[in-house]
């Protein structure tokens, strides 16, 4: 469920018309409601009532300060996968003591700014890094929580591109090298092992990867625990699949996942964090675009949008499909017709959708893009010297910039020409 509804004909972001919006700030843009964000974390939330939990978003999905601070009230902590995701972190607000930093390749001087500022604990993906982590806390002079990351070697039955959880994919030690990696991380000054951390992959849509990630974690909480390391903390990953059309089937809720990750780890006694980060954020964005022509070609009608590939990249990197509505509701019994939905960029990977059936459009029209509100505008580039959109954040019947569109100067200053030309 979303707040962005059709009344009296038109396309709403909670109380906001889109067209209102897009008219203060022009198109494309992207637009986020609270109240949709706020309602996604408290599905986690409650997902693990009675246990001892952190719900961490994983703030990848979606980064504005804005975003930020609105899960942050709500009472989430973040986790983080560089050292910008991290002081970005910091400047919305949130305690490091509610920082998690996870991330194949942490270097020297991300693991000094965590710190050095706070941190909740590393996930840590190799024994190269726990040596660095370990280096860098004793000349700090500090400890470094830890958990290790471990590869389960499942298959999350998702996207190629984002699964995780299999042996040849470089995240995490094998889960059978954990024993010898563990006693290493004991045996380092700077470093307090407190958990185990494991995640298989991004939109997954059955719950069983998840269960059998989980019970072998459940099964490690235990070998470890009888060679003497104190696990009491469980770092469960995100990934829970959104459903990104009306029409399929949905992906498991959140109160079905949190009641899955009782009966396989509540025995245990951990605290619990998850991950979440496209399910609090995906359907909580809508980026929004204009009709600039509509082009007939030889055998299709191609939409050709304001907004592109640069915008909205997840269509041409992962074959993504996203539901594109018009803002203005069609009217009821209106004939659709199919278009080649594209952007201005280019080149041809620069294509929304193909033969999508929408009503008739034309020049002017507005046009949104549901479900994209994760990996939407943190994925966009300013390739073409397109400037990075505005994001937008709504709140009952206000709205707010909270990302302003640069204007070309700024990207073009950007530049500077070495002495010899
Ligand atoms: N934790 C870790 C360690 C992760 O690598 C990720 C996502 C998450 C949590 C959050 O997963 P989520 O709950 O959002 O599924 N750009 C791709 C998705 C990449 C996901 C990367 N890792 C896309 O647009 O589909």
């Amino acid at each position: 469920m979303d707040h962005f509804l059709y009344r009296d004909g038109a396309l709403f972001a909670e109380d906001v018309p889109i067209s209102e919006i897009a008219a203060a700030v022009g198109t494309p843009f992207y637009v986020y409601s609270t109240a949709t964000l706020q309602r996604h974390f408290k599905l986690f939330d409650d997902a693990l009532d009675g246990t001892d939990h952190l719900v961490c978003y994983a703030m990848k999905a979606a980064s504005n300060q804005a975003i930020l601070k609105t899960l942050a009230q709500a009472g989430a902590g973040m986790d983080v996968v560089s050292g910008g995701e991290y002081l970005r972190a910091k400047a919305a607000g949130v305690p490091g003591d509610k920082i998690v930093f996870s991330g194949v390749g942490k270097t020297a001087d991300e693991i000094r700014t965590a710190l050095t500022g706070g941190i909740r604990q590393f996930n840590v993906e190799s024994e190269p890094e726990m040596q660095v982590i370990n280096a860098v806390a004793l000349d700090l002079g500090k400890v470094a929580p830890i958990t290790i990351r471990v590869n389960p070697d499942v298959d999350a039955k998702t996207h190629a591109k984002i699964a995780t959880g299999k042996s040849e994919n470089k995240f995490g030690i094998p889960i059978s090298r954990a024993s010898e990696v563990y006693a290493l991380a004991a045996s380092l000054p700077g470093l307090e092992v407190i958990g185990i951390d494991v995640h298989i992959g991004s939109q997954l849509t059955e719950l069983e990867p998840f269960e059998l990630a989980y019970t072998k974690v459940a099964e490690l909480t235990e070998r470890l625990r009888s060679e003497g390391h104190n696990i009491r903390r469980l770092d469960l990953g995100g990934g829970l699949g959104i459903p990104y059309t009306r029409s399929n089937d949905a992906p498991p809720l959140p109160v079905e996942y949190g009641a899955m990750i009782q009966k396989t780890l509540g025995h245990l006694g951990c605290e619990i964090e998850i991950e979440p980060g496209r399910l609090i954020a995906g359907n909580a964005g809508l980026m929004v675009s204009s009709v600039i022509y509509v082009k007939s070609g030889e055998d299709r009608d191609f939409l050709i949008l304001d907004g592109a590939m640069n915008d909205l990249i997840r269509p041409a990197m992962y074959e993504a499909h996203h539901d594109i509505v018009a803002v203005e509701e069609p009217a009821a019994g209106v004939e659709q017709r199919p278009y080649d939905i594209v952007g201005p960029v280019c080149e041809t990977g620069d294509t929304f959708a193909r033969q999508r059936n929408m009503p008739p459009l034309k020049s002017g029209d507005l046009i949104a893009f549901r479900s994209a509100g994760a990996y939407g505008a943190v994925m966009s580039s300013e390739y073409n010297t397109r400037p990075l959109i505005p994001e937008v954040l709504v709140n009952g019947d206000q709205f707010a910039v909270i990302r302003e569109r640069p204007s070309f100067d700024e990207i073009i200053n950007r530049d500077t020409i070495p002495g010899w030309l």
